[in-house]
């Protein structure tokens, strides 16, 4: 017999069986509470309920570890390719050469979009956000590629689908909003060095690929791969878990991922420099608005709900906009100016207190900037870079045995029963 947790409620008695992960986290299954006492759990935001089993990513938010598959996220930022990285999420294992070139072929032969799609683009309003154009573009993919004949083929394909056409569809939707002709994707490019050619090339100034940029952007992605049950990828799983389509399941991730408190944050932090740029308000009046209950201001890029210290990929980001704007000799004042926010947040009893460091956006905008993304394209890049764990966790879903529909209850604090009173009887 295993541990158990025993929950009394007036004459019922139940034990709950204690489960362990494989890193030794512990859960109390609650799964017969509700039909052996009649109670249910209140956890608002989740914070301390695990709503799956997951074999994908490991976070430990004391020790600031973060694991895809068992391997380090520090080891495949040094040593793996982004296409490498969405194979292991997706499949469990790193591609041995033959599933690697396996895999590229079958990138490149699904990276066009549909002609029609361009259309679509053209007729967005100007100042649409990317993000929402991308949500809507995902979710349009399965009217022009409807689905397969088996099962298999289907999730096979469309996850290649994805994976290949999201660059091609974020590039294709900043040419047209620049008012430039579309650049086709190139078969005798890498994944991160064909999108910069289809974002940045032009007849009149063609795109000369750089390999620190290639890489900067190569480990921006890794670094975005997964972040285990966070709120986007909850999304897929939840809309993903009443058996709708991957497409549809994608787009919700796109639309959650869109708020300023998750992965729009990294728009939201260069907005926050630029203000104080600007004399907006000054590094400690910033510091002190955060602080004040009664003010919603936050600082962006500060803070986690799962990391209690440094973010470990806020560690290698910041690393790699000090080596790639060095490289790049580019003297950008939103760096001077983060590095100082940060070292004033870092010395203050309220930051250290509440264990708020920066997140992986803190310094991300500052090198998407150097790369020459628009800043209201840097969550499409975070997107681009969390398909491969959505995908992954998606999936991993669909195969649960234990799958159900998602179908949170609630405790309702509305009025008792009351009788409808029709207007002229009032
Ligand atoms: N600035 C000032 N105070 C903060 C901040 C911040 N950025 N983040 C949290 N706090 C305070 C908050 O006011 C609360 O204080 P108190 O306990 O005194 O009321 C305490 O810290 C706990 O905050 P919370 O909102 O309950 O924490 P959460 O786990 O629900 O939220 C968060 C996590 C990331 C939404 C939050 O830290 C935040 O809003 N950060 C700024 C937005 C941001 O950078 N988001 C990117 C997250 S990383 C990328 C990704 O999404 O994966």
């Amino acid at each position: 017999m295993g541990e158990k947790v025993t929950i009394t409620y007036q004459d019922k008695t139940i034990d709950l069986p204690v489960i362990f992960g494989s890193e030794g986290e512990v859960a109390v299954d609650i799964t017969r509470l509700r039909a052996e006492t009649g109670i249910i759990t209140l956890d608002p935001g989740y914070a301390n309920t695990g709503s799956c089993t997951s074999s994908i990513t490991f976070m430990d938010g004391e020790k600031g570890i973060l694991r895809y598959r068992g391997i380090p996220v520090e080891e495949l930022a040094k040593h793996a390719t982004f296409k490498e990285t969405a194979y292991l999420l997706i499949n469990g294992e790193p591609p041995c050469q033959a599933e690697l070139n396996r895999f590229s072929i079958l990138l490149n032969d699904h990276s066009l979009v549909h002609e029609d799609m361009q259309s679509f683009y053209q007729n967005f309003p100007r100042q649409s956000h990317p993000m929402g154009i991308l949500s809507g573009m995902v979710n349009a993919l399965r009217f022009f590629y409807p689905e397969l004949q088996t099962l298999e083929e289907e999730i096979n394909i469309t996850v290649t689908r994805l994976l290949a056409k999201i660059r091609t569809m974020a590039a294709m939707s900043y040419k047209i909003s620049q008012g430039h002709k579309v650049v086709y994707p190139r078969p005798d490019l890498a994944y991160c060095a064909n999108f910069l050619n289809m974002m940045f090339d032009s007849p009149v100034r063609p795109y000369v690929i750089d390999e620190d940029v290639v890489n900067a952007l190569r480990v921006f992605w890794i670094l975005h791969a997964d972040h285990e049950q966070n709120c986007s990828t909850s999304a897929v799983r939840l809309v993903g878990s009443a058996r709708v389509n991957l497409y549809a399941s994608i787009s919700a991730g796109i639309s959650a991922l869109w708020g300023p408190l998750h992965g729009g944050a990294n728009q939201a932090v260069i907005e926050m420099l630029r203000s104080i740029e600007s004399g907006g308000y000054t590094i400690d009046q910033a510091v002190r608005r955060a602080k004040d209950r009664n003010d919603s201001f936050r600082l962006m890029g500060f803070g986690h709900r799962v990391y209690k210290t440094y973010d470990p990929r806020a560690k290698i980001m910041k690393k790699m906009c000090d080596k790639l704007l060095a490289k790049l000799n580019i003297k950008d004042p939103l760096l001077d100016l983060a590095k100082e926010l940060e070292e004033k947040a870092l010395s203050d009893d309220y930051f250290v207190d509440h264990h708020l460091y920066p997140n992986v956006d803190f310094y991300s905008g500052i090198v998407l900037r150097a790369i020459g993304i628009p800043t209201n394209m840097f969550t499409v890049m975070f997107a681009i870079g969390r398909l491969p764990g959505w995908i992954a966790q998606w999936k991993e879903s669909a195969d649960d045995p234990n799958w159900r529909i998602a179908r949170p209850r609630q405790i309702y604090t509305g009025p008792p029963k009351t009788n409808f009173v029709s207007i002229d009887q009032r």
